[in-house]
């Protein structure tokens, strides 16, 4: 049965007395939707990055890369000087695991959490996180798989219809958000509604390099379709200059 009833959202988070601070905030201004994907592989480049993008950037993305190279304790030194991180570890386990791996995450004071859109995670997840100011995030089908990606891993869904049907369920689980391709934005709002977070990456500044990402959006064209976050990583970390890409990213979302 699809949910797409609007105010669907509200109504099971509040049966759930769940937060989603990571959702947008009154008062949030275009920068604080955009997170940069410190997709580095030392401390010494996540530093280096940070300390170019200082005031252009308040959100930073940490994934595998960073992660297993001191990325966590550095999260923890972000955290607590007051800059947003989404820690993107794409968790999925039986139940009990992802149950206490949320639990000692929810302790870091990260804003956000993803883990793959699977029901049973989803809830083990959101039960762990209960009471906390996690936003955990759902990845439904990654933005560098299109349709034969997705056969291959043994599914009979294009991407389209698999991005629905799992945010979907991540509605109804209780999750705070949907990671997606802003290709799927619109229709995944219309599903979510107004409160989830829309968290889109596979951003791409017009004339740039795709590299492996295949459902690729403008940030202009991502915030017009209701992405409540862009997260881009290579076009910023990779630019010879950092904050001018990071500033001219900023000028094309608030263009939209
Ligand atoms: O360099 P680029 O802008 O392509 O980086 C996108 C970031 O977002 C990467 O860190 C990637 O792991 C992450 N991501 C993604 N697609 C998803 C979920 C996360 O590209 N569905």
């Amino acid at each position: 049965m699809p949910y797409t009833n609007r105010n669907l959202a509200h109504a099971l988070r509040a049966d759930r007395g769940l937060m989603h601070p990571g959702t947008l905030l009154q008062g949030d201004t275009m920068r604080d939707r955009l997170i940069v994907g410190l997709d580095v592989p030392t401390l010494k480049d996540a530093e280096k990055a940070v300390r170019e993008l200082e005031g252009t950037v308040s959100f930073y993305k940490i994934g595998y890369q960073l992660a297993f190279a001191g990325g966590l304790d550095f999260a923890r030194e972000l955290v607590s000087g007051g800059t947003k991180v989404f820690l993107d570890m794409k968790l999925l386990d039986i139940d009990n695991t992802v149950a206490k791996g949320v639990e000692n995450i929810v302790k870091m004071g990260v804003t956000m959490l993803t883990l793959h859109a699977y029901p049973k995670a989803m809830k083990a997840a959101v039960e762990a996180a209960r009471g906390s100011e996690l936003c955990l995030l759902a990845v439904t089908v990654l933005t560098s798989m299109d349709e034969q990606d997705i056969i291959d891993a043994g599914y009979e869904y294009d991407p389209h219809t698999l991005v629905l049907r799992r945010s979907e369920q991540a509605l109804h689980a209780g999750m705070g958000g949907i990671v997606c391709s802003a290709e799927e934005a619109e229709a995944v709002r219309r599903i979510v509604g107004p409160d989830m977070a829309v968290v889109t990456p596979g951003i791409r500044p017009s004339g740039s390099d795709h590299g492996d990402q295949k459902r690729v959006v403008s940030p202009a064209q991502a915030i017009r379709n209701g992405s409540s976050h862009l997260v881009v990583g290579r076009p910023i970390v990779a630019a010879p200059d950092r904050r001018a890409a990071a500033e001219a990213i900023l000028a094309e979302m608030l263009s939209a």
